[in-house]
């Protein structure tokens, strides 16, 4: 059976042309510095986000845990939003792989409150941590993307006190989309900016961290020290740039068909939408459900339809490249009728 999938854009196939583009790709080993195709994915990622320089990375979990470790030493604090993915999805790492601690900041839809971050930078006191590192996420993995003012002021405050500023932008072209801006302009607020080429732009695997040049010399002896290493990764590189070059620019159709989903489900009685933080390709919701989330989940399946059950009390229902229209149709009449039976 061929499934409609709205768990994430995550389980996004590669393109054709990226299908194409890996078995012609010409490749070397990259840990000896030798691969062509690596090089010029690292070059243009670089160039994309005005940054210095790049490093192909196996994840966005690697990317964002390699951040940290390099921007960081351990014992430090690492102050960032208390639903972000780092603290949320990332399985602890920055407490085993960099030795840190999470100071975690109030959000709401994702937003930190700037007074926040700066009460809770350390002043030198024998008792406490230095503050070693300010990460924010643009877009949000619950689906806002948080404005270019807001990115400034945070950095500021960072610069001010001479702290680092990761930017966990596994969806950054998700933001600029829905910004109306220049990737580069988001990532002109952080030092270090990882994104991923394996989500809404649907290469099959990898990330790349981008920085200045020295910081991304330190990041790539720490890949290694993870083991994260790869050699003929030219491989998978090549679709990593055909997503540059193609799936950008179409991110937008995405977002229009979230807005499009958002708005029909919010009509079905017994629903309601996070309309407020619908502003990227994904569409939040509490179901009012007459049975169990599970009977729910698993007549969708028997549809042809694959959703995740729901966290923190709400479902998430995410369009890519693969479910166009009338999929999106597809799944609102499914609801419906399961909704109304
Ligand atoms: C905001 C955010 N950061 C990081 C990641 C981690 O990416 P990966 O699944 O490639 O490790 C995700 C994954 O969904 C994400 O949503």
């Amino acid at each position: 059976m061929q499934y409609l999938d709205f768990r994430s854009d995550t389980v996004t196939l590669p393109t054709d042309n990226m299908r194409k583009a890996m078995y012609g790709a010409v490749v070397g080993d990259d840990v000896y510095g030798d691969d062509p195709t690596v090089k010029l994915l690292e070059e243009k990622s670089a160039a994309i986000l005005g940054k210095e320089a790049a490093l192909f990375v196996p994840s966005g979990t690697f990317g964002n845990q390699l951040a940290v470790l390099t921007h960081t030493k351990r014992g430090d604090e690492v102050i960032l939003g208390d639903a972000c993915h780092i603290v949320m999805h990332e399985v602890g790492a920055a407490a085993l792989i960099s030795g840190v601690q999470l100071r975690q900041v109030p959000t709401i839809n994702g937003l930190m409150n700037a007074r926040d971050i700066e009460r809770m930078i350390r002043t030198k006191d024998i008792h406490y941590p230095d503050t070693g590192l300010i990460c924010i996420e643009n877009a949000h993995s619950n689906g806002t993307v948080i404005k270019l003012s807001d990115m400034k002021t945070v950095y500021e405050i960072a610069k001010h006190h001479h702290i680092p500023v990761h930017l966990d932008g596994a969806r950054i072209f998700n933001a600029s989309c829905a910004l109306g801006v220049d990737a580069a302009q988001i990532a002109a607020y952080s030092d270090s900016v990882m994104f991923c080429l394996s989500k809404g732009l649907c290469a099959p695997i990898g990330s790349m961290l981008v920085g200045d040049a020295a910081f991304i010399e330190r990041a790539r002896k720490n890949r290694k020290l993870l083991g994260g290493g790869m050699r003929q990764a030219g491989v998978i590189a090549a679709a990593g740039i055909v997503a540059l070059d193609e799936m950008v620019s179409r991110l937008s159709d995405d977002h229009e068909l979230a807005k499009m989903m958002a708005e029909a489900l919010s009509g079905i009685e017994g629903i309601i939408v996070m309309e407020d933080r619908t502003h990227i390709n994904m569409v939040f919701c509490k179901i009012k459900l007459k049975g169990s989330e599970e009977a729910f989940v698993e007549a969708l399946l028997s549809e042809g339809i694959k959703i995740n059950g729901s966290e923190d009390g709400e479902f998430r229902f995410v369009t890519n490249y693969w479910t166009n229209r009338s999929a999106v149709e597809k799944l609102i009449t499914v609801i419906r009728n399961i909704m109304e039976a």
